[in-house]
C-alpha cells in the first residue's frame, strides 16, 4: 500500500507513479483516517507526503499513531520538498518506532505561498520533469527492495529546531478570501482538515489551526485566498495546473 497526503498534487503523482511501477494501490492518508485502515495485501508499505518546515505535516504524525502498530514487510517514504527534507524520515521513524528500509527526499516544486513566491511554472515543469526521472530509479528501488537513504540532502544540523516552528506557525487567522471569490466551494472540498465552511457563499475558516498544506489557496480557481497582506501579488503553484499544456 501506498500511503500518501498532498496539496497541491505533487506527493499525490509521486505516490500514483510508485504504485502503478510497483503494482500497488495509492491511498489517500485524508480518506483512510475518516474511513479507516484499508486490507494491505502487498509486502510492502509506502508513505508519501510533503517536508513541512524540515519536519512532519501534523496530519502524518497523527496517522503514524494509527498505522504504527499495523505495519509489517518492508516500510519506505518518499518525501517530496521544495529544496531538501532535513531529518524528516528520522522523525517518521521515531513516530512509527521503527527503522525505515527506504526513505528518498525527492526535489519538487515549492509551494509555501504564505512565506514566498512559490515556484514559477516553467521552472515547476523542469523540476517536474527531473523528478519523473527521480522516481524511475526510486521504483526501481523500491521493486528490488532495496535498502537505502537517498536523494536531496541538507538542513538536517537545524531540523530539529526548525521543524518546533511549524505548530505555532499553523495558524488560520491571517486567511481571507478576497472580492475575486466565486463561491465555487472547492476549498471546503479540498481542506484536508475540514477547517474551511462556506457561509453565504464566501469561506470561513472555523478552527484557529490548520495543516498550512496551502490547498486552499494554491488551487483556488480564482486567485481568490489570502493569508495576510503578501499573497495577493504572488504566484500560485500546483501539480495539475503546470502539466496542462497553457
Ligand atoms: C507548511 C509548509 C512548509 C514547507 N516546508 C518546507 C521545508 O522545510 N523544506 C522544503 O524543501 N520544502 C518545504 N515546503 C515545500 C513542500 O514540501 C513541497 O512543495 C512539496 O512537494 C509539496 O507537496 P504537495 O504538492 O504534495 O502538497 C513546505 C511547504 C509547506 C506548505
Ligand atoms: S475555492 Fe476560491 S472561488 Fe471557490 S469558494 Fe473557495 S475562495 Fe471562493
Ligand atoms: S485551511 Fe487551507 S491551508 Fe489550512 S489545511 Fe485547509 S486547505 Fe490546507
Amino acid at each position: 500500500m501506498v500511503y500518501y497526503f498532498s496539496a497541491t498534487g505533487n506527493s499525490k503523482h509521486a505516490a500514483e507513479v510508485i504504485a502503478e511501477k510497483t503494482g500497488d494501490s495509492a491511498v489517500d492518508i485524508v480518506e483512510v483516517l475518516k474511513n479507516g485502515i484499508p486490507e494491505n495485501n502487498s509486502d510492502k508499505t509506502g508513505f508519501v507526503f510533503p517536508v513541512y518546515f524540515w519536519g512532519l505535516p501534523e496530519i502524518i504524525k497523527r496517522f503514524a499513531l494509527k498505522i504504527k502498530n499495523s505495519l509489517d514487510g518492508y516500510v519506505y517514504c518518499i518525501i517530496t520538498c521544495g529544496a531538501n527534507t532535513g531529518s524528516a524520515d528520522k522523525m517518521l521513524e521515531k513516530a512509527l518506532g521503527r527503522k525505515l528500509d527506504y526513505s528518498f527526499s525527492l526535489k519538487m516544486p515549492d509551494n509555501y505561498v504564505v512565506m514566498y513566491d512559490p515556484c514559477e511554472k516553467e521552472k515547476a515543469k523542469k523540476y517536474l520533469r527531473h523528478a519523473d526521472k527521480e522516481l524511475e530509479t526510486i521504483c526501481a528501488d523500491i521493486s528490488g527492495g532495496v535498502f537505502k537513504k537517498g536523494g536531496a540532502s541538507g538542513g538536517e544540523l537545524n531540523s530539529i529546531i526548525v521543524s518546533k516552528l511549524y505548530d505555532p506557525f499553523r495558524k488560520t487567522k491571517k486567511f481571507f478570501a478576497d472580492d475575486n471569490c466565486i463561491s465555487c466551494g472547492l476549498c471546503e472540498k479540498i481542506c484536508p482538515d475540514s477547517v474551511i465552511v462556506i457561509e453565504n457563499g464566501k469561506p470561513k475558516w472555523v478552527k484557529s489551526k490548520c495543516q498550512h498544506c496551502t490547498a486552499c489557496i494554491n488551487r483556488c480557481p480564482a486567485k481568490a485566498i489570502q493569508y495576510g497582506k503578501k499573497t495577493a501579488e504572488r504566484g500560485r503553484y500546483n501539480y495539475w495546473d503546470t502539466i496542462k499544456e497553457n
